[in-house]
């Protein structure tokens, strides 16, 4: 759609509305990187940024930013992360609809485990919907639940995350994710936008595929 026929279409807001809206870049592009914990997200993640010149919204680094300042919200989330659960979805959501906000002019998102419940994606296709930039695919890296353990269990040598420090918070994690986030991909099935990737194998192959992925769609 032609970025004026865009403008067109939300020609039933009012004045100072559309005049937010012309503000906004309309051309963005967005993806969400999907998959288990330890699948590779966030390290296709850098790679991705620096060749398609997208913004990188990781709720997790997100998260992990506020505990370090100890915010009120910082210490709420622990409590949660360092069982393995899922942070409370109004807490997530309100806290990526900040980050689009603070970064309205970039080329795109890439979000990174973000959305992890139907509601965030719900949340999610509305607040960009509002900019009349939608969600183009959903890239999910797909691996074994031992090579998972495993990878997880290795970064925990040196990581310092402390949900990565034993096998049990792994578990937990990769329970939560088959209890409340794989229903995220059925939610973007019914749009056509999920595209499955091999995410076992060198990382510079698996980062091929992703980017042969990205070019059908741009
Ligand atoms: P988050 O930070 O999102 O962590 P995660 O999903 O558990 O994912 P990881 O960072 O562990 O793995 P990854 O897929 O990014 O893989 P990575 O590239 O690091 O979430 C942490 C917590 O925050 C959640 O449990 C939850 O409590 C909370 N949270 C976050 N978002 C939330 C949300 N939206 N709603 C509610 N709560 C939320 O790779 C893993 C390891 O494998 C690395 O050591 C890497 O070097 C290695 N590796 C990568 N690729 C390969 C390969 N091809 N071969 C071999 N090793 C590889």
């Amino acid at each position: 759609m032609l970025k004026r026929e865009k403008l067109a279409h939300f020609s039933h807001f009012s004045h100072s509305n559309l005049a937010n809206f012309a503000s906004l870049n309309l051309s963005m592009f967005n993806l969400i990187l999907f998959g288990p914990p330890g699948s590779g997200k966030g390290t296709q993640s850098e790679k991705l940024i620096l060749a398609y010149g997208l913004k990188h919204l990781s709720t997790g680094d997100l998260l992990r930013s506020e505990i370090a300042q100890q915010t009120p919200l910082g210490i709420e989330a622990r409590s949660f992360m360092d069982k393995g659960e899922l942070v409370p979805d109004e807490v997530v959501i309100g806290m990526i609809s900040s980050a689009i906000d603070n970064n309205s002019q970039t080329k795109g998102f890439l979000f990174d485990g973000f959305p992890r419940t139907p509601a965030q994606a719900e949340a999610l296709d509305k607040l960009l919907e509002f900019k009349g930039a939608p969600i183009a695919a959903m890239l999910s890296l797909e691996v074994g639940e031992e090579e998972l353990i495993k990878r997880l269990v290795k970064r925990g040598e040196t990581s310092g995350r402390s949900d990565d420090t034993n096998e049990e918070i792994i578990r937990a994690r990769l329970a939560e994710y088959h209890k409340k986030t794989t229903a995220v991909a059925d939610h973007y099935k019914v749009f056509g936008k999920v595209v499955n990737i091999k995410g076992e194998g060198q990382i510079d192959e698996i980062f091929k595929s992703l980017c042969a992925e990205i070019d059908a769609r741009m």
